[in-house]
């Protein structure tokens, strides 16, 4: 049987991730139905979504091993350049839709199969590596922003847990977008680098200068009651992740008199990434990178991802 190299979770781990992450070879991509196609991947990005899964959060023993990864860039059987819009058609999940890597092999391999209406071209002037940070992490934050929170013109917008590859995205498309942007981080280097994007950092629960308009909430239960109490009236609070767990004692009484919504989110639409790809190739608006690392030295990426350390996203080149 053909195989080629992949990192894929081999066990699950609750509290070591890292320890259930194998790498080495796996059979060839097979494709479920006849539209779906096999693309040599170049260049991909990690997500906490591949720690969750590496400990057992939304992956059962019976799909071991299963290869990592929800984002890519590569190259079609045609030989264009096409960026991979990772939701897949799922019958039998109850989403009716399920993400690379989660019922089908993700990106972290030589070679993906998708369904052929998953490929959008890779814009001219956007770099494999950087395009490879938009279809998961930086799409999630363009739709909290937009078709969820749907900031609008004067508005602003508070970004919890700054660090995070949702959050610096949020944190660069909102001041993009021309919105005044508060953004808190536990850590002082990571609020210079936000500083640095062209928003307001502040620490964890500082008070902010005013209310503002929309949150972006990832981290959830060490945030939830900051978010709350930093909404202003009619204020849209967008939840697409919980790191920090996803119990928080929520306020009623704040929930109602300031007549807030709580709106939770999922990736986006193929339509929203192809926005997303035009807006960011059009301002010239650049992915917030961490780091990049070879394809063959992938349990670097996912370590320095465990490590809590990162600023932006963590990509792998697979061409190096
Ligand atoms: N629903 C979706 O479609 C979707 C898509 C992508 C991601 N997500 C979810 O969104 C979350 C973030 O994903 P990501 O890939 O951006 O993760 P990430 O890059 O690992 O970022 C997590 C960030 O959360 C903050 N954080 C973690 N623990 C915290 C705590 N105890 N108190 C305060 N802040 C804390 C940190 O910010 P500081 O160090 O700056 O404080 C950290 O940088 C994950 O839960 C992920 O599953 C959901």
């Amino acid at each position: 049987m053909p195989i080629m190299r992949a990192a894929f979770a081999s066990s699950f781990d609750a509290d070591n991730p890292l320890a259930a992450l194998s790498v080495g070879d796996r059979p060839e991509p097979t494709h479920p139905q006849d539209d779906w196609i096999t693309v040599q991947v170049r260049a991909s990005s990690l997500n906490h979504h591949d720690l969750w899964s590496l400990r057992g959060v939304g992956l059962g023993p019976d799909q071991l091993p299963m290869i990592l990864g929800c984002d890519a860039v590569g190259t079609d059987p045609d030989g264009n350049e096409v960026v991979i819009y990772p939701v897949v058609p799922t019958p039998g999940d109850p989403r009716g839709v399920s993400i690379l890597s989660e019922h089908f092999a993700g990106t972290f391999a030589e070679r993906v199969a998708v369904p052929r209406m998953n490929l959008l071209p890779l814009p001219t002037g956007l770099a494999a590596t950087d395009a490879a940070c938009l279809p998961t992490a930086w799409l999630t934050a363009w739709r909290m922003l937009t078709t969820r929170g749907r900031v609008d013109e004067g508005e602003s917008v508070l970004v919890q847990g700054a660090g995070g590859g949702v959050a610096t995205a949020a944190v660069a498309l909102g001041v993009a977008l021309g919105k005044r942007v508060y953004a808190t981080s536990r850590d002082a280097a990571k609020r210079e680098r936000i500083t640095e994007l062209g928003a307001t950092a502040l620490q964890p629960g500082a008070r902010l200068p005013e209310r503002v308009d929309v949150v972006i909430e990832t981290v959830g239960a060490a945030t939830f009651d900051h978010s709350l109490k930093s909404a202003a009236p009619m204020a849209r609070i967008v939840v697409s992740g919980a790191t920090a767990g996803y119990e928080p004692k929520v306020n009623l009484r704040r929930v109602f008199a300031m007549q807030l919504e709580i709106l939770g989110t999922s990736m986006g639409t193929p339509d929203e990434l192809t926005e997303l790809l035009a807006f960011c190739a059009e301002h010239e608006v650049r992915p917030v990178v961490d780091s990049v690392v070879p394809f063959g030295r992938i349990e670097e990426a996912f370590a320095r991802l465990a490590s809590g350390e990162v600023f932006g996203k963590v990509v792998v080149d697979h061409t190096a």
